[in-house]
C-alpha cells in the first residue's frame, strides 16, 4: 500500500514523552497493514535547540521538510526559558503558514469507560468534529505598540480574513459535513460584536452554504455556542471556526470528554502540495513534564489520522486507523489509566499495552 517518510519532531516537554509512544503505536498498525514508514527523528523545532542556536530552526528547515510525507508532531514551549510567542511563531505556526496547512481537523469524542463532567453524559452524545481555519484570522504579527512606557500606550493587533482562506475551510466544512450522517454544520459567528469581519464572515458561509442545500447550516455566537458546548453538546455534528475561536473550543470540546489528554489534530494541506502536521491538541505540559505521566492517547490518535490521511484511497490508511482507534477504546474499558484518567500508569504502560492491541488484536467478548 506504500511507504512514506515520516519527519518526528518531539518538541518539548511532554511532546518528547508522547512522541516515542505514537511512533511505537503507528510503526505496530503499518506493519500490521503492510505499510512502510521511514522514520526521521528531528531535534530541532524546540527550545533546547533554541538554547544552544539561539533560534528555533534551521535556516534550511523548510527545504529539510518539503520532501516529507508527513510531520508527525509533540509540542512545542518551555516558556520558562523562551517566551512562548517565539518559540511558536518559531516552529508550529510556520510550519502551518509555509506549509498552507489550512485545515485543522479536531474530533471531540466521549469514550466508554472515560466519565464526562457533564453529569449524565454517554457515549454517543458528546461526538462532534471541530474544523478549525489553520492559517488567518486573529493569529497575526500585524500591529504594533505606540507609545510604549507612556500613559497613552496604544496597541494595535489586526485580524486578517481573506475570501480565499474562509471559502476554502467553509467548503471543507460543509463537503466533511455532507458526508457524515446528521449533515449538520454549525459556523461559529461574533458577528453582533466583531463588527466587520464577522458579518462578513457570516455572509461567507451563507455563499458557500449556497453549494450544500443537503446541510443543514447554522450560526451560533461563540458564547453561546460554548455554553452549548458545555449544556446541549449532542446537537453538536461538524463544527467551523476562525483560528482564535476554533482554538478555544477545541480544548472546550475535549474538557467535556473527560481529558484534553485525548484529543487529536490534524493539519491538513488537503491539495498535498505540502506535508500536512499531525499532534495532539494539547500543549509541553510544564507541569506534569518530565514525570513521564502524560497520556499519550491523543499523540497516538493524531498518528491514527496521519495514516488515514497518507493511504487515502488505498484502504491501508483507514484500516490502521480504525485498528488503533479500537485499541484506544479497548485501553480505555479495561486497561492501564494514566493521572488525567484516574489511573497510574506511566505514558509507557498506556503505549505499549495499546500497540500490542494494535499488532494483536484481542477477541470480542461473545
Ligand atoms: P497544555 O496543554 O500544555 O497543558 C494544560 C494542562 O493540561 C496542564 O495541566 C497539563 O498537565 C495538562 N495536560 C496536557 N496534556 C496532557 C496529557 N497528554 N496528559 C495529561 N495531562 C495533560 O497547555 P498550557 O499549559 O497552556 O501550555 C504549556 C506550553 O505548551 C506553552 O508553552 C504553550 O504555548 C504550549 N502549547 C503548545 C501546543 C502545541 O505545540 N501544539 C499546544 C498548546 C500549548
Ligand atoms: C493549538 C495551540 C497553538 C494554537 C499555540 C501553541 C500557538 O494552542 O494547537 O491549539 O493556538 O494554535
Ligand atoms: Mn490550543
Amino acid at each position: 500500500p506504500g511507504r512514506f517518510r515520516i519527519a518526528v519532531i518531539p518538541g518539548d516537554g511532554i511532546g518528547k514523552e508522547v512522541a516515542p509512544e505514537g511512533v511505537r503505536v503507528v510503526q505496530a498498525a503499518a506493519h500490521r497493514f503492510g505499510i512502510e514508514l521511514d522514520v526521521e527523528w528531528i531535534e530541532w523545532a524546540s527550545c533546547d535547540w533554541y538554547a544552544a542556536h539561539g533560534e528555533m530552526m534551521p535556516d534550511d528547515w523548510k527545504h529539510r521538510l518539503q520532501g516529507v510525507d508527513a510531520i508527525y508532531f509533540g509540542a512545542v514551549g518551555w516558556p520558562a526559558t523562551v517566551p512562548d510567542h517565539v518559540s511558536l511563531w518559531g516552529s508550529l505556526l510556520k510550519f502551518r503558514r509555509e506549509f498552507d496547512q489550512y485545515i485543522n481537523l479536531r474530533p471531540v469524542r466521549l469514550f466508554e469507560g472515560v466519565p464526562s463532567p457533564l453529569a449524565g453524559r454517554r457515549p454517543g452524545e458528546i461526538d462532534y468534529l471541530i474544523v478549525r481555519e489553520n492559517t488567518e484570522g486573529e493569529y497575526t504579527s500585524a500591529g504594533g505598540i505606540l507609545f510604549e512606557g507612556t500613559e497613552r500606550e496604544l496597541v494595535v493587533q489586526e485580524s486578517i480574513y481573506t475570501r480565499i482562506g474562509a471559502d476554502r475551510v467553509l467548503s471543507f466544512a460543509f463537503e466533511t459535513a455532507r458526508a457524515r450522517a446528521r449533515r449538520r454544520l454549525t459556523v461559529a459567528t461574533k458577528s453582533n460584536g466583531v463588527a466587520i469581519a464577522m458579518p462578513w464572515w457570516d455572509r461567507r458561509a451563507d455563499d458557500v452554504g449556497r453549494r450544500y442545500p443537503d446541510v443543514a447550516m447554522d450560526k451560533q455566537h461563540i458564547d453561546i455556542l460554548s455554553a452549548r458546548f458545555v449544556l446541549q453538546p449532542d446537537r453538536f455534528d461538524v463544527v467551523v471556526a476562525t483560528n482564535l475561536f476554533g482554538d478555544i473550543l477545541s480544548d472546550l470540546g475535549p474538557a467535556t470528554t473527560g481529558t484534553i489528554g485525548l484529543a487529536p489534530s490534524a493539519n491538513l494541506n488537503p491539495e498535498r502540495k505540502h506535508p500536512s502536521l499531525f499532534e495532539p491538541v494539547h500543549g509541553s505540559a510544564p507541569d506534569i513534564a518530565g514525570l513521564g505521566v502524560a497520556n499519550p492517547m491523543a499523540m497516538i490518535w493524531s498518528g491514527a489520522m496521519m495514516l488515514d490521511f497518507l493511504t487515502h484511497g488505498t484502504g491501508a490508511g483507514r484500516a490502521a486507523h480504525d485498528a488503533i482507534l479500537a485499541a484506544i477504546e479497548s485501553v480505555l474499558r479495561d486497561g492501564p489509566r494514566t493521572r488525567d484518567l484516574g489511573g497510574w500508569a506511566s505514558t509507557l504502560d498506556v503505549g505499549r499495552e495499546i500497540a500490542e492491541r494494535v499488532a494483536e488484536p484481542m477477541q470480542a467478548p461473545a
